[in-house]
């Protein structure tokens, strides 16, 4: 009876063992994460003085930059969104992979329709396998350029980070300022065919620093005991420009981007693009004092205005005069695309990585604005863009129309009609991308409109060359992803060459917003095996108004751990 009973038990264990294989090798069970926190969102308008200027701005809980969010890796997150606004609006968690959970991504027409005035949706996803620095992010218009907030990861309970435990760390959320109504703003500027206006401020936490009119005290600052290290977690939450950020004679370095461990490497400054993250140790090893922290331009497009204010926070000794002047911040010149190639050439996984080595599909896609024809009986009012026509920007020539219902909807409903399944894996015409105009006749900068997405089967392994153009100028472009992170295998300036180009198929970082080098190239690399509709877009959300963007859909595999589930009961409907 006894060895009945026993070997009733090894067959039993051997059973579960054999189901629990069969799915082993890419996810062992259902991510539904270790434990779960639970977040109340009220998107709320606030009334804000700033720059001198009344203003009514939209954020979450009445607090500007809003709330932030922590949790542990493998954490279940869930996030009750109610909009007290009247206006549409989406949240997305810029970096967070969403396994098997692309309903809850965010990216409004792509993935759901937004949350109107007075409704609530409630955003729930697992982060599996993710730990670092990440934000969330209104994803609707310009609304982001104050719908932001920090999202911090920890590592699960006993894990340490690979570096000397910080003696403090702090988020810094670059941001840009405008005293306009984003929204409007946004409209105006596509309405005028022409170029969008320039930042008010640039923003650390919310604070534009003392070189802004009436900001003397609006200022973040951040105390430091001598002798410490301090983690800053950097974030780019700002809307169309890149930026530099250096803190006044100390050295920062780099152990992690975009919520991945990178190998220590120390530099002067950072660049970051808007959607990217870095964290920086630094050591307050200077004698005691205030040192500022500066945030100023990287602007690569030939002839573009920017704001060239640079914000200021206080990075202050205990023990400093506290009405002093702050050091000032050594910040490259605008245009030095050498600092931020320095700084790329020193992003190395901090591990060796599993890159595909084989390739199912090879993409290439070039980046880029375009003018299109001026088509309005009212040109003056509409064609306000180069050589009198209208500012666009495009994938492979084809800029990107946002459907009326979500991509992801329709693809999962079988409706037709919002999209097209043919956007072209290669550019439809070759021709000097850096130096030429798109349509071998000069000066045709025209694009063609279309809502077409790419289909992946699933775990397909993708390698992507991101080519940017020179059509109008060339311009260093934040290539984000969502749904995935991707291997930054290589780059360059210039035309993509297969036979020149250099592969690092060892410890390239693993990003999810790559800058790809202003007329040059970016090679990625990513496994798809996360079914869904994922949009990929220029972080700048000016080039995303332009239709600066495309959709993958990625495919179910088999069994119920590579399908998506249905969506979720309360998916805004448009
Ligand atoms: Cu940070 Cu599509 O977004």
């Amino acid at each position: 009876m006894a060895n009945l009973a026993t070997s009733l038990v090894v067959l039993w264990i051997s059973l579960i063992s054999y189901a629990y294989n069969v799915h082993a090798t890419r996810m062992a069970h259902w991510p539904r994460g270790s434990s779960t926190r639970f977040y109340d969102f009220k998107i709320q308008t606030l009334k804000i003085i700033k720059l001198c200027n009344t203003k009514e701005l939209v954020t979450v809980n009445g607090i500007f930059p809003g709330p932030v969010i922590y949790a542990q890796e493998d954490d279940r997150i869930i996030v009750k969104i109610t909009n007290e606004t009247p206006y549409n609006t989406t949240i997305h968690w810029h970096g967070v992979r969403q396994r098997l959970s692309c309903w809850f991504d965010g990216p409004s027409y792509i993935t759901q329709c937004p949350i109107q005035a007075g409704q609530t949706f409630t955003y729930e996803f697992t982060l599996v396998n993710q730990k670092g620095t990440f934000f969330w992010h209104a994803h609707v218009s310009w609304l982001r350029a104050t719908l932001y907030g920090a999202f911090v990861v920890y590592p699960k309970p006993g894990v340490p980070y690979p570096f000397k435990y910080p003696y403090q760390e702090h988020i810094l959320l670059l941001g840009e300022y405008w005293n306009k109504d984003v929204v409007q703003l946004e409209r105006a500027t596509v309405a005028s065919g022409g170029n969008p206006p320039i930042t008010d401020a640039y923003t650390i936490n919310g604070h534009p620093g003392p070189n802004y009119n009436c900001s003397n005290n609006d200022v973040y600052k951040i105390d430091v005991v001598p002798g410490k290290t301090y983690l800053l977690r950097l974030i780019n939450a700002g809307l169309n420009s890149e930026n530099f950020f250096a803190i006044a004679n100390h050295k920062l370095t780099i152990v992690e981007a975009d919520a991945e461990y990178t190998k220590p490497f120390t530099t002067d400054r950072v660049m970051l693009g808007p959607g990217q993250t870095i964290n920086v140790l630094v050591t307050a090893n200077q004698p005691i004092g205030k040192y500022s922290m500066a945030m100023g331009p990287y602007s690569s497009a030939k002839g573009a205005a920017f704001q060239n204010i640079s914000a200021i926070a206080h990075f202050q000794y205990i023990g400093a005069v506290t009405n002093s002047v702050s050091l000032p911040a050594q910040l490259p010149s605008f245009s030095d695309n050498l600092a931020v190639k320095t700084v790329m050439d020193g992003l190395k996984s901090l591990n060796t990585v599993n890159v595909p080595k084989e390739i199912d599909a090879n993409l290439f896609i070039t980046i880029g604005l375009n003018v299109q024809k001026c088509q309005s009986k009212t040109p003056n009012q509409n064609c306000q863009g180069l050589n009198n026509g209208v500012m666009a920007a495009s994938m492979n020539n084809i800029s990107f129309i946002k459907p009326q219902i979500s991509l992801l909807e329709a693809y999962y409903k079988k409706m037709n009609g919002s999209f097209t399944e043919d956007f072209p894996g290669v550019p439809l015409k070759f021709y000097d991308f850096v130096n030429g105009a798109p349509n071998n006749i000069p000066n045709d900068t025209q694009a063609l409109n279309g809502t077409r997405v790419k289909v992946l089967e699933y775990g397909t392994r993708v390698q992507l060359i991101l080519q940017d153009t020179g059509t109008v100028t060339t311009e260093n472009h934040p290539i984000h992803l969502h749904g995935y992170s991707f291997y930054v295998v290589g780059y360059g300036t210039g035309n993509y060459n297969p036979q020149t180009a250099n592969f690092n198929l060892v410890d390239p970082p693993y990003m999810n917003t790559i800058g790809v080098p202003a007329g040059g190239w970016a090679a990625i690399r990513f496994l798809a095996d996360n079914p869904g509709v994922w949009f990929m877009h220029c972080h700048l959300d000016i080039h995303q108004s332009w239709g600066l963007g495309t959709s993958f859909i990625v495919k179910n595999g088999e069994g119920v751990l590579e399908t998506l589930p249905h969506p979720p009961a309360d998916l805004p409907r448009c």
